[in-house]
């Protein structure tokens, strides 16, 4: 037995979830870390049971995606209505109609008082290469900017925008080129050593350098940012850096990615976390 297992199952309640560590100790790659050792046998609105009868606050959601609880009824009632039709079709095969529904309410939700049009994903890194393929193809440039200490996923492309090293980085390098990190504007630990009363936006000199530097002028496709940063530790940004960041990317015809990934539909007070900074859906 490692140390490591041992530990977990000192710390667990029940000897059901102990068994079934065993299980997953010897079948489930380790690459996979846990952030509660305990199995789940049943979930409810904010309640979690594990498979020894202790129950759980559901604080995490599936790490924010869960955003109406666990087993909400109108969820339960479209899952099943689409299990009795049809699963799986491909829409690049043939099409059905959910997909031009979702994609109709998603234009109607999204900030911007433009035409709008969606391509669907599997997962978050997959939606974050794509968009820099969209990026890359309109503007025919190669480069991106992105943050200190974002994280964008754990495929090589979305690893390579990703800012913070440990863990997600460690061990995997050489990634794709062409990727620019800056400061997130982040005022409690200001990245220009301001205080909040003296800051002048110091933190935007560097993007808005890289955006108009006579080498990278011709060559940056996209900034990629999060208008709060999630895994980087939960940081709202000034309002003014995000008007002036969209000002200058639509200036210089940059396509700015918003990620809003982590910060999901509602989950900030509004459906998207652009709204409070100023995007609006009229
Ligand atoms: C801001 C942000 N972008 C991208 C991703 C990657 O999403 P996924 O894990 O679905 O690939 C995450 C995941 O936490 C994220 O927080």
């Amino acid at each position: 037995m490692s140390a490591r297992k041992s530990e977990e199952i000192e710390q667990l309640p029940g000897r059901r979830s102990a068994e079934l560590i065993e299980l997953r100790e010897k079948y489930v790659t380790h690459a996979l870390g846990i952030v509660c050792p305990s199995f789940i046998e049943r979930a409810e609105g904010e309640f979690l049971t594990d498979v020894d009868g202790n129950r759980y606050i559901d604080m995490a959601s599936g790490i924010g995606v869960n955003a109406l609880g666990n087993r909400h009824p109108a969820v339960l009632d479209a899952v099943r209505g689409q299990l009795d039709r049809y699963l799986h079709l491909c829409f690049g095969v043939v099409y059905f109609e959910e997909y031009v529904r979702l994609a109709e309410r998603l234009a109607r939700l999204t900030p911007g008082d433009f035409d709008k049009r969606s391509y669907l994903n599997n997962s978050g890194s997959e939606a974050v290469e794509n968009a820099f393929k969209v990026a890359r193809y309109y503007t025919k440039r190669p480069k991106i900017v992105s943050f200190s200490n974002a994280f964008y996923g754990r495929t090589m492309y979305a690893l390579a925008l990703t800012g913070k090293d440990a863990p997600y980085k460690q061990g995997f390098e050489p990634f794709p080129a062409e990727v620019i990190h800056t400061a997130y504007p982040y005022c409690y630990r200001c990245p220009c050593g301001k205080e909040r009363e003296s800051c002048s936006l110091e933190c935007f000199d560097e993007i808005y350098r890289l955006v108009n530097d006579v080498s990278n002028r011709s060559r940056i496709a996209s900034v990629i940012f999060e208008p709060m940063q999630g895994e980087g530790g939960y940081v709202v940004p000034p309002e003014e850096y995000v008007k002036e960041l969209s000002k200058l990317c639509t200036d210089k015809s940059v396509v700015l990615i918003d990620d809003e990934i982590q910060t999901g539909f509602g989950r900030t007070g509004k459906m998207y976390c652009a709204e409070h900074f100023g995007w609006s859906r009229t």
